[in-house]
């Protein structure tokens, strides 16, 4: 195969919003219930918590809500420390100090490139009252000797699911896991309301604890009578109302982007310079985000603008929070250096991943990641016309 002139540009992601999603929305929106009161949400909130294998969901209006509401409804506050991956989004560690409390960073596991109990033990303290978890790129933690270690340690575990919608850790869904899950709705995601998120638990407690801080803090039995100071976190009506059109077709959307991971396997099994997701077997992935780490060699910057060139659209990994400045000032963590999730950040990048994609899409894109690698490696095979 011959690279030409890209035929079209490959986006890293898209979402799919089809005639379902068009239906249930527009009878939110006849249906004058527009805001957060009204049946898509409740449906959502049931359908969703029943996907995840708990019984109760949580509705918000952001993953990044999710996790602070998940942090102040335990009680999780100043004087208290969270452990949080290094290798991971922002919201994992700023919704910490939403809660007043101090992210403690641990370091990526080389296989699941998400914190290990190894990891989570090397930042635990007196004052750990919890961790955050976080599936990274849809790829659920070894989650066994984590719930172990944090059980007898006495340190709650919140899974960040953001990621890992319909994951499995040996055969149970992410977001039933720990003591508490979040996931995010945001429109890059495996499903998406737009903006939006969930809490999933099978805590009854914890759930009502949630909505109640979620809702204002008001009162269940006084209307206008709030006797602490809570948010306004909730989902609209018109969000849930996508959201559920979206959750019918999850399966669906699993196992197109299962196929699209295959693909990329299938195409660059020959080049050993090339590390793709982790594959586990006691582990389903959700296939979020197709990633690659290229030899360390290679110029991060340069890789992409080249793919860019050729119609390949990629994000580098994220940034490890202790680099970051708002945690680095704050010196949150003991530790300073992470190595596994600096050198996966270093290297890592994601690609095209959206189930839309055909088999000679990825064949396409496969191709050009070949050609810049051998670009970069000083082995220029055919002629790129760009
Ligand atoms: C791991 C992780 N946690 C939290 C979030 C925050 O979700 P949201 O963007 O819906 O606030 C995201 C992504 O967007 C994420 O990737």
């Amino acid at each position: 195969m011959t690279l030409s002139r890209s035929p079209r540009f490959y986006p890293i992601a898209e979402p799919e919003i089809g005639k379902l999603e068009e239906r249930y929305v527009l009878d939110a929106v006849r249906s004058g219930w527009v805001s957060s009161l009204g049946e898509y949400v409740t449906r959502f909130e049931s359908e969703f918590a029943r996907y995840c294998e708990t019984s109760e969901g949580i509705s918000t209006c952001n993953g990044t809500a999710a996790l602070h509401l998940a942090l102040a409804s335990l009680g999780i506050g100043p004087g208290d420390e969270v452990i949080v991956p290094t290798l991971t989004f922002v919201a994992s560690a700023s919704a910490v100090l939403y809660a007043g409390a101090t992210p403690v960073f641990a370091d990526a596991d080389e296989t699941t490139w998400c914190v290990s109990a190894e990891s989570i033990a090397a930042a635990i303290s007196n004052r750990t009252r919890a961790v955050i978890v976080v599936h990274l790129y849809g790829q659920p933690a070894d989650m066994d000797p984590i719930l172990e270690l944090c059980s007898r340690r006495g340190i709650v575990v919140i899974e960040d699911a953001a990621e890992a919608h319909g994951a499995l850790y040996k055969g149970r869904k992410v977001g039933s896991l720990g003591k508490i899950g979040a996931f995010s709705f945001y429109g890059n995601k495996i499903i998406t309301t737009g903006e939006g998120g969930m809490l999933t638990t099978s805590d009854h407690d914890l759930a009502e604890r949630a909505r109640f801080l979620r809702d204002h803090a008001m009162s269940p039995s006084e209307r206008y009578v709030h006797p602490e100071i809570g948010y306004n976190y909730r989902l609209t009506n018109i969000q849930a109302a996508l959201g559920l059109a979206q959750l019918t077709r999850i399966e669906d959307f699993m196992e197109r982007r299962r196929k699209v991971m295959r693909w990329y396997r299938e195409a660059l099994a020959h080049r050993r310079e090339l590390i793709l997701n982790p594959e586990l077997p006691w582990s389903r992935s959700s296939n979020w985000m197709v990633s690659a780490l290229f030899p360390p060699s290679l110029n991060s910057d340069a890789v992409a603008q080249r793919l860019r060139q050729l119609g390949v659209d990629t994000r580098p990994f994220f940034r490890p929070m202790h680099l970051l400045p708002p945690f680095h000032r704050r010196k949150a963590g003991r530790k300073r250096h992470f190595p596994v999730a600096e050198d996966l950040a270093r290297r890592g990048f994601n690609l095209p991943t959206a189930g839309k994609l055909a088999q000679k899409d990825i064949r396409y894109i496969a191709k050009a990641v070949e050609r810049v690698l051998d670009e970069h490696l000083g082995k220029p095979r055919e002629t790129v016309a760009v």
